[in-house]
């Protein structure tokens, strides 16, 4: 698909991976709506972009929207849902681990309300994360989660092919705002997770953009995870 002049809708498109997905959109000539709780965290934007303000959890919500939206060429979400439980499963608060499968019905709202308003040879595209297939210690909640996104996407792109593709992005250790130290921690922080990595550094949000716009553009790619993770699956 040639992205250019075509209508993209970006959930979490106001932060992090997807803003640089929203970012690259417009670059290439897309018309996108970028999309969180509060938009403006975003900063200036082009001005093919305009923002909205929604909640994923409120599949009414988000429904209402993506009606008000009406029909869109490009469907991607990086919202992240809401908080992730970190740490051994056996010593686990079992409220925050089902909490942390905000981010899977944040995405299943976007998938069922949006894949009717996509059009012919359109794509959906979801952000799951690497610890889906290489679970390291303490993150049993990600993997759980992650590997739900992934067969969501498997079992929905029988369902919506031929019509249209829904794929998935995994990534590493991205550096974003969703980690909200700074300075020397931080760098500290991303060396520590990323050591056992074929690529031991923390990727950037444009390096998974590029992961994104490829299956977007790609009209052979459907029910595929793509892994841009710095070697973390083999780390
Ligand atoms: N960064 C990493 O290392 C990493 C690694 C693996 C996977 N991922 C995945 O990649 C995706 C993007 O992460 P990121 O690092 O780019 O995070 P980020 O910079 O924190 O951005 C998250 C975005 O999601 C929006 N959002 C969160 N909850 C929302 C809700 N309930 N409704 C609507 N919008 C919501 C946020 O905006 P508002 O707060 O304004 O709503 C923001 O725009 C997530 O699914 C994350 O799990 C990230």
């Amino acid at each position: 698909m040639n992205i250019s002049g075509k209508r993209a809708v970006v959930f979490g498109g106001t932060s992090g991976i997807g803003l640089a997905t929203t970012q690259m959109l417009a670059a290439g000539g897309a018309m996108v709506t970028a999309i969180s709780r509060n938009p403006s965290k975003a900063g200036p934007l082009p001005a093919n972009v305009m923002t909205q303000s929604c909640d994923v959890l409120d599949g009414a919500a988000v429904e209402a929207l993506l009606n008000n939206l009406g029909p869109m060429d490009i469907l991607v979400s990086a919202a992240t849902g809401g908080g992730r439980a970190i740490g051994p499963f056996l010593e686990m608060d079992m409220d925050g681990f089902k909490s942390s499968f905000d981010k899977l019905w944040g995405y299943a709202n976007v998938v069922r309300y949006g894949a009717g308003h996509v059009t012919d040879g359109g794509s959906i595209t979801l952000v799951s994360g690497a610890p889906a297939r290489n679970c390291r210690p303490g993150q049993i909640a990600l993997s759980s989660v992650g590997n739900a996104v992934e067969a969501m996407v498997r079992a929905v792109a029988r369902e919506v092919a031929p019509r249209i593709r829904i794929n998935v992005v995994s990534p590493g250790t991205i550096d974003t705002p969703m980690v909200p130290v700074q300075g020397a921690e931080r760098e500290a922080l991303y060396d520590k997770m990323t050591q056992d990595n074929l690529i031991p550094r923390a990727g950037t949000a444009n390096e998974v953009a590029e992961g994104i716009l490829f299956v977007i553009k790609n009209g052979f790619v459907t029910g595929t995870t793509v892994d841009v993770d710095g070697g973390w699956l083999l780390g």
